[in-house]
């Protein structure tokens, strides 16, 4: 009897977090089989690959200090690679995922086990394919639990929801992209966003297509918020219900409250939502930002909060959601992120710098003899649009292999210039090539992201492997270096894996390179990756006998 009690009171001392459990990690394991399913949207039906047969695919969980195995299995005609995005990968980039970056793709008829530790990470991130246009359809949540007995740093919720926001075509995405490229132009727009998959009832043939919460009244609500969409900065909203936002990135920010968010490309957000409102049906509603004068898909997807008991005949009302132009909403919604930085989750901002670093983003033309014009379009950094390699960048960084890439990816851009002013269209012989920038082991970076106006403004969610950053400042115009390092904000700002750069603005971020690997630096629009809109850091090994890359597994896939 005294035993079957103390069991219990050890037990329930457990439960109220009183004990903490021995933090030794626990492995979970997914299988990932890349399979082609016919998939039936706006009354088309399509092939699309996916994990499982499923879109979005399954939802990775895993806690704090888990060991985490996905063996992928390709059973699909296209190469495939998966991302683990925002993960860290300490000394890993082998399970990092980027194809030609840090492996080459798993091929059709082959598998790929990646295995990485979950470490110091806690909150929302996901996984997308990371070839081609793959992760339209190729994509899913990873929801990290903080350590057992250890509570969120925020009211806890009763009920957790994730929300994945899409983008769909007609057509066949990769279809669509090739028929671009030959051109030498943007491929087609999506025809639709998505939540969960689904495009909502306000396009055809949606009833079935329609994502539905249940909520009760009093009760509260994590919803943990995803832009796996490939091209479009997105607007969210919950008709007559406000949102609190607690994390970003997997990252605790100070918590504020908005009718809306705005999320990025590559970014998450947790938020918790309060069903204290008439019972009722209310839509939830995802249309894009874009404030340049470009177009885009503009169409808006929905999805239904519904109280329970609530019968499906009562009609939902819309939220407001900000002009799909609203410049002022983005710019202040950005600057409400702050880390929470509480002695338990500190922000360690660098304070001095040993490296700094100033990257232009350009478009340009380059001449394309085959295509529609004779020109085709392309993007770059530094005036550099990146060329893939054809052996992974981290095997040739390992083994030593001569001839892959160059280190010599310029800190500054050849020529300085004024980069926001009136639109520049001289200036268009943009150089290719595969090169990076060395790092030294455990330096502290600067990096600081100039938009230009060369042949037109855009803002750019820019996402960087293997490390958080800390975003110390951000800008309308050009950068200062004289006047705008004064007023970076280094006590609190926002840690994040993706951030955008303002339309005609500049964004500073910083990080601490001790992380020992080679790491993808891109755009998150998928449009301006494949234009080359990206590069990479190799960050070289420490001397410590733990601050080197790792060797690789057995079963990489093979260039
Ligand atoms: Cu989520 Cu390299 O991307």
């Amino acid at each position: 009897m005294a035993r079957v009690l103390s069991l219990f009171t050890f037990l329930f001392l457990g439960f109220l977090g009183l004990i903490s459990f021995p933090a030794e990690a626990a492995i979970k394991k997914y299988q990932f089989d890349i399979q082609v399913k016919n998939v039936s949207r706006l009354c088309h039906a399509k092939p699309i690959v996916t994990v499982n047969g499923r879109f979005p695919g399954p939802t990775i969980y895993v806690r704090e200090g888990d060991r985490v195995l996905v063996n992928v299995t390709n059973h699909a005609q296209y190469n495939m690679s998966i991302h683990w995005h925002g993960l860290k990968q300490y000394r890993n980039g082998w399970a990092d995922g980027p194809a030609y970056i840090t492996q080459c793709p798993i091929q059709t008829g082959s598998s790929y086990t990646y295995d990485f530790n979950v470490t110091g990470q806690r909150g929302t991130l996901w996984w997308h394919a990371h070839i081609l246009w793959l992760r339209a359809t190729v994509y899913g949540a990873i929801v990290i639990m903080p350590n057992q007995g250890t509570p969120f740093p925020f009211p806890q919720p009763n009920m957790e929801v994730e929300i994945l926001l899409g983008e769909w075509w007609h057509s066949d995405v990769e279809e669509v992209v090739k028929e671009g490229t030959n051109m030498g132009l943007p491929p087609n727009m999506s025809d639709a966003h998505t939540i969960n998959g689904k495009p909502g009832p306000l396009f055809p043939c949606s009833e079935k297509h329609t994502f539905v919460m249940e909520v009760e009244l009093g009760k509260t609500y994590l919803l943990r918020i995803i832009n796996s969409a490939l091209n479009d900065e997105l607007f969210f909203a919950i008709a007559g219900h406000n949102m609190t936002v607690v994390e970003v990135d997997a990252v605790y920010t100070k918590p504020f409250t908005t009718s809306a968010i705005l999320i990025a490309p590559g970014q998450t957000t947790n938020v918790l939502v309060q069903a204290n409102q008439i019972p009722g049906r209310y839509f939830m509603a995802t249309r894009p930002f874009m404030d340049a004068p470009l177009s885009i898909d503009n169409r808006t997807a929905t999805a239904i909060l519904q109280y329970k008991g609530i019968p499906n005949t009562v009609l939902p009302t819309l939220p407001q959601l900000p002009l799909s132009n609203d410049t002022e909403f983005a710019l202040s919604y950005n600057k409400k992120l702050r880390s929470l930085n509480s002695p338990k989750y500190p922000a360690n901002v660098p304070l001095k710098v040993d490296r700094n670093l100033f990257y232009t983003i350009g478009f340009g033309k380059n001449s394309c003899p085959t295509c529609l014009d004779g020109t085709k379009l392309l993007a770059s950094l530094n005036n550099i649009s990146f060329a893939m390699p054809q052996t992974a960048l981290l095997q040739a960084h390992f083994f030593n292999i001569k001839g892959v890439y160059r280190a010599d990816f310029p800190d500054k851009p050849p020529t300085p210039f004024n980069y926001t002013g009136a639109p520049l269209t001289a200036n268009l012989g943009t150089a290719t090539g595969t090169r990076v920038s060395k790092i030294a082991f455990n330096s502290t970076v600067e990096l600081v992201l100039q938009d230009t106006n060369l042949l037109t403004v855009e803002s750019h969610p820019f996402h960087l492997h293997g490390y958080n950053f800390f975003v110390v400042g951000t800008g309308i115009g050009n950068f200062d270096p004289a006047k705008d390092p004064a007023k970076y904000n280094l006590v609190d700002p926002m840690e994040r894996n993706t951030v955008g750069v303002p339309t005609g603005g500049w964004t500073a971020i910083r990080f601490k390179a001790d992380n020992p690997g080679v790491w993808f630096m891109h755009c998150h629009l998928e449009l301006h990756t494949s234009w080359g809109l990206k590069t990479a850091f190799v960050v070289e090994d420490g001397p410590g006998q733990d601050q080197s890359v790792l060797p690789p597994p057995k079963d990489l896939p093979p260039c």
